[in-house]
């Protein structure tokens, strides 16, 4: 498995008529593959940012990203993403977007097809291949979503507040199959919340970001995930444990949003 490399990262937005914009600062760190990172922080940190450069949407203006020692340059198919909602091909059935990557690739319809419905299996979303996107709730959005993203067969999955949409109820089950697909596949898993309960809960590695300018403000090695794949998530989220971990990361974000609401005042 691939590691995932950044050095000294920094992006600055210039922006029309006003300061420029330090989304990131001085980011630099070393994910092993096969782990699953969470990036949790106040809003306007810098999480997209971090997040779209990894992925090559976005070239940073210092620094540099590297997937197995390669150089970071682009969008590619050995790096996928998840976003929160919407990014699905409305005008398509359910399997359509799942094969849209296999298509575009010209891999031929016998093979797709049948990746298509482990896919839909592994989602649990059997049956519904001839959907169309708007005949599914937001949280079948969502594993198709996973779905379309794991028929490129992605070393990396990046997800960017992928069950922010969801009620609470949704969330938590969906939670439970991020756990299982990161279990099953072994693949490397960078994602994005605003949720502390979600962070601790499905990071086996957690950095929580910091504001103005964005920046690695502390890093955790974290236990939840793994136990998280045989206890019950509700008995997990109780332990003593979990709740500590939850209080202090809590009360780190929430000074950081004191700060940030007194720079603004
Ligand atoms: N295209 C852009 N041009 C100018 N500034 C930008 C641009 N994109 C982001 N920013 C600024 O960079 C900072 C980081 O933004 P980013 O979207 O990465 O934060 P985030 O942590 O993902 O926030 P959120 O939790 O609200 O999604 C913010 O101050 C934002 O206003
Ligand atoms: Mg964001």
């Amino acid at each position: 498995m691939k590691e995932l490399l950044a050095h000294e990262l920094g992006m600055v937005y210039q922006v029309p008529k006003g300061e420029p914009v330090t989304a990131l600062h001085d980011v630099s760190f070393e994910l092993e593959g096969g782990r699953l990172l969470t990036l949790l922080g106040p809003s306007g940190c810098g999480k997209t940012t971090l997040l779209n450069v990894m992925a090559g949407f976005l070239a940073p203006t210092s620094g540099g990203v590297f997937l197995g020692g390669e150089p970071i340059t682009g969008p590619s198919q050995d790096r996928g993403m998840v976003f929160q909602q919407g990014a699905l091909f409305e005008w398509l059935t359910v399997a359509e977007n799942i094969s849209f990557g296999p298509r575009m690739n010209r891999v031929r319809k016998g093979e797709y097809n049948e990746t298509v419905d482990d896919l839909l299996e592994t989602v649990g979303l059997q049956g519904f291949g001839d959907k169309r996107v708007y005949e599914l709730s937001g949280g079948m959005q969502q594993r198709v979503a996973l779905a379309r993203c794991l028929a490129n067969d992605p070393d990396v999955i990046f997800m960017d507040e992928p069950l922010g949409a969801l009620d609470a109820l949704t969330r938590e089950k969906m939670q439970g199959l991020v756990l299982q697909l990161w279990q099953e596949t072994g693949k490397t898993v960078v994602l994005v919340t605003h949720s502390v309960e979600e962070a601790l809960y499905l990071g086996d590695r957690m950095f929580v970001m910091a504001p103005r300018p964005g920046r690695i403000e502390k890093e955790y090695e974290l236990p939840f995930a793994k136990i998280g794949l045989e206890v019950e998530p509700r008995e997990l989220k109780a332990s003593p444990e979990f709740i500590e971990t939850r209080e202090e990361v809590l009360s780190m974000i929430w000074d950081m949003e004191e700060q940030i609401m007194g720079g603004s005042n």
